[in-house]
């Protein structure tokens, strides 16, 4: 069958970090309550007037570089962010222009912190029906827009960012058959809205709103739910956590992260953290995370690697990838 290939990745952090020493400046907050909890030490927080789309086409721009590739070889665009520049149009018709495609398509999708996963799963499937060519799938955050700086429960848990992949359709001969997304597994369950989710939007209080989270809670659900997308995945390719080269998760919270591998079986040599130094970006966690194993040498070309996620709806998925 075709196969979706990974051509070239890339992200990018705003400049200004934001330290636990910084916020304990004006939340009641330490950096030992911080890094117990959560295993955050600082996170990136974009300037005024910086935008989730101005991060996603230089994560973008950076992924084409990696891949060799000129914005024109692109035909599909899809940004999964909760944090788009306007409620319309879609912060991914704002990455096409700022990159200078003029032709194929381009769409926002919204999966909160999964919508990197749905997203990969969706290209893919566009990919294999033949119906486009290459595909620059990006997570984009800027969750600082949408915390409460007076909520030191939540906000010292996000950061922004951005990060993207391209994805190529070959025909799956010769090696490029055992590469590329080998499967991919969506759920969702809307009962868990209270749990997580942004008390504003044009159909309730026609403001943004801020983010209101049930900690706790959603503790106990992301270790305990991500584990079935994740063995579906096992069992759709015959493998197993031994034959895992790297698990890359959404990056919450250490603590979901190792009690998530541990479940599984995953040994902790193979698990790629990077929550300490962005924090929880939401979307973008995850192509973050691959481009820092990617560029720091983990991930080599032959990996079999696992991105799985969890987040607001609640959303969650997996998808394994031979680099
Ligand atoms: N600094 C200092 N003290 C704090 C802070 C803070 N930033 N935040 C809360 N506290 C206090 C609380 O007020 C409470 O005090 P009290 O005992 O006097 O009432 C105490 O610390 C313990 O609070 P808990 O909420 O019980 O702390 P918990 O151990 O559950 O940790 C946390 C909270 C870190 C939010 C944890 O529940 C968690 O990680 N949950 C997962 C949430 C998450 O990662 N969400 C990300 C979005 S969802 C996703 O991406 C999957």
């Amino acid at each position: 069958r075709t196969r979706s290939i990974v051509r070239g990745i890339g992200s990018y952090l705003p400049k200004r970090v934001l330290t636990n020493h910084d916020l304990a400046k004006f939340v009641d907050t330490s950096h030992e309550w911080i890094v117990q909890r959560t295993g955050i030490e600082e996170r990136h927080i974009v300037e005024d007037g910086e935008t989730t789309s101005m991060l996603g086409i230089k994560a973008a721009q950076a992924a084409l570089d990696d891949a060799g590739l000129k914005p024109e070889d692109i035909d599909l665009i899809i940004c999964a962010t909760s944090t788009p520049d306007y409620t319309f149009p879609s912060t991914a018709t704002q990455i096409q222009t700022g990159l200078g495609i003029t032709h194929g398509a381009a769409f926002d999708l919204q999966a909160v912190c999964t919508g990197f996963v749905y997203g990969v799963a969706t290209a893919d499937k566009f990919l294999a029906s033949g119906s486009h060519k290459r595909a620059l799938v990006i997570g984009a955050e800027t969750f600082s827009k949408l915390l409460d700086w007076n909520d030191r429960t939540t906000c010292v848990l996000f950061g922004d960012g951005a990060g993207a992949i391209v994805l190529e359709a070959v025909e799956g001969e010769g090696t490029s058959a055992d590469r590329g997304v080998l499967t991919s597994h969506l759920r969702s369950d809307g009962r868990y809205r209270d749990k997580l989710y942004v008390d504003g939007g044009p159909g309730s209080t026609k403001t943004t709103g801020v983010l209101k989270m049930e900690g706790k809670e959603v503790f106990r659900f992301a270790v305990g739910m991500v584990t079935d997308v994740i063995r579906d995945a096992f069992t759709a390719t015959g493998t197993t956590a031994e034959d895992l080269a790297w698990f890359v998760p959404h990056q919450a919270n250490r603590r979901i992260i190792t009690a998530s591998a541990d479940k599984l079986g995953i040994a902790p040599e193979k698990v790629v953290i990077t929550v300490d130094r962005h924090g929880n970006t939401s979307a973008a966690s995850i192509p973050l995370a691959l481009d820092v194993a990617r560029k720091d040498g983990r991930i080599k070309d032959g990996d079999l690697v696992m991105i799985e996620a969890i987040g607001g709806g609640f959303t969650w998925g997996s998808a394994l990838i031979r680099w």
